[in-house]
């Protein structure tokens, strides 16, 4: 994506490798900041407090965080316990989106009896292939979703309303996004489209991430409180909701921010469709029963107790209810394949159940190949 007029992936290594440099989501829409990344605890620390955050993005993370513990332990005469220390800590930074433990597999699988330089190369060459594929894959699915947005165009004659939550924007991943990929090849096909973003409490991820990401493209969007959805439904202003997913069940039920599930309800009710735009990389294929056996993040209530705002030029967290009350954080529901219409992978359009998926992913995905 472009910022600026200059092109920008949301992490990337430093040209010796021996860093990771990442955009500091903490900051935006407010400042456009790059940290540098020099260990994988510092990845961790990244992903835990959401400098950098967002499936594909935390998948990527943790595939550069690998990298650096690799380059750290390349010397040792048993790298391993080194880098295990490493995949533990990576792995504890968040527990929603499967994409962590999917990126740390992809490692030890890639670096499994490697040491010095052998070590250092082939497992900053895993980190890049994972975020190359990241990019491939939401370039994908932006084409196979701009033809819904497209056959809504031609049906309605005017401009595509999409509702989206949360952000599953370029931010999100390392370049394009998810459930923004469909709208951005959309627009530069000529379609007309624009974007109900929810806000998102407690983060507000939709109103400062992706209303920031689509003013950067040109997209037409209003920033609506989380409550606005099933109303703009009832009255025929949502064309279709597409939402992401942090983890999919094999049986289609996805796991997505907090708020997402009560999107789905009401465009079940309005008969709004409501689709997932996903790489294969959030699919938890060892999971049958995503409401029952997602792991759901519980983050600090302070997240809820305040809001981040720009106050006197500063960015600052501004209390918005009593001292004292108490506050729960749950960041992620989990919406049933019984409620989404479909669910857009890089593979193409399939339907949310076993079979659906199953038939999509038939074949082994090329990427996983790291040899
Ligand atoms: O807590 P976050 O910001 O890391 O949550 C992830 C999300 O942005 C969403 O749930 C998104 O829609 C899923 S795809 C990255």
């Amino acid at each position: 994506m472009r910022v600026g007029g200059e092109h920008y992936r949301t992490i990337w290594a430093s040209d010796d490798g021996a860093s990771v440099r990442a955009i500091d989501q903490r900051r935006l829409p407010f400042d456009f900041e790059v940290v540098t990344l020099r260990s994988s605890s510092e990845v961790a620390a990244a992903i835990a407090d959401m400098t950098v955050r967002g499936a594909g993005l935390i998948g990527a993370a943790a595939g550069y965080g690998m990298a650096l513990a690799c380059r750290d332990a390349a010397a040792d005469r048993d790298p391993g316990p080194t880098i295990e220390r490493a995949a533990h800590e990576l792995l504890a930074s968040r527990p929603t989106a499967v994409n962590l433990e999917w990126a740390v597999e992809r490692q030890r699988a890639a670096i499994a009896g490697l040491r010095g330089a052998e070590l250092v190369e082939r497992s900053m060459a895993t980190a890049e292939r994972i975020a190359d594929d990241d990019v491939a894959a939401c370039a994908s699915i932006g084409r196979h979703g701009a033809e819904l947005l497209s056959a809504i165009h031609q049906r309605t004659g005017r401009v595509v309303n999409v509702l989206t939550h949360c952000n599953a924007g370029w931010l999100a991943f390392v370049d394009h996004g998810t459930a923004t990929a469909p709208i951005y090849t959309a627009h530069d096909q000529g379609i007309p489209v624009h974007v109900w973003v929810d806000e998102t409490r407690p983060r507000n991820q939709g109103s400062r991430l992706t209303a920031w990401e689509l003013a950067e493209y040109g997209i037409a969007h209003t920033v609506i409180a989380d409550n606005a959805g099933g109303h703009l439904m009832q009255h025929g202003e949502v064309d279709i909701v597409i939402t992401g997913s942090d983890r999919t069940s094999a049986t289609g039920d996805v796991a997505n921010k907090i708020g997402t599930y009560l999107k789905a309800l009401a465009a079940r009710d309005n008969g709004v469709p409501f689709y997932a735009d996903l790489p294969s990389s959030t699919i938890d294929w060892a999971l049958t029963d995503g409401v029952e056996e997602t792991p759901i993040e519980h983050r600090d209530p302070a997240e809820v107790t305040h809001v981040d705002a720009l106050v006197d030029g500063e960015q600052r967290a501004v209390r918005i209810v009593p001292e004292g009350t108490p506050a729960a954080n749950y960041a992620f529901d989990v919406t049933p394949a019984r409620l989404v219409t479909g669910i857009i992978t890089e593979r193409g359009i399939s339907e949310a159940s076993a079979e659906g998926l199953r038939a999509m992913f038939a074949a082994a995905p090329e990427r996983m190949d790291d040899d």
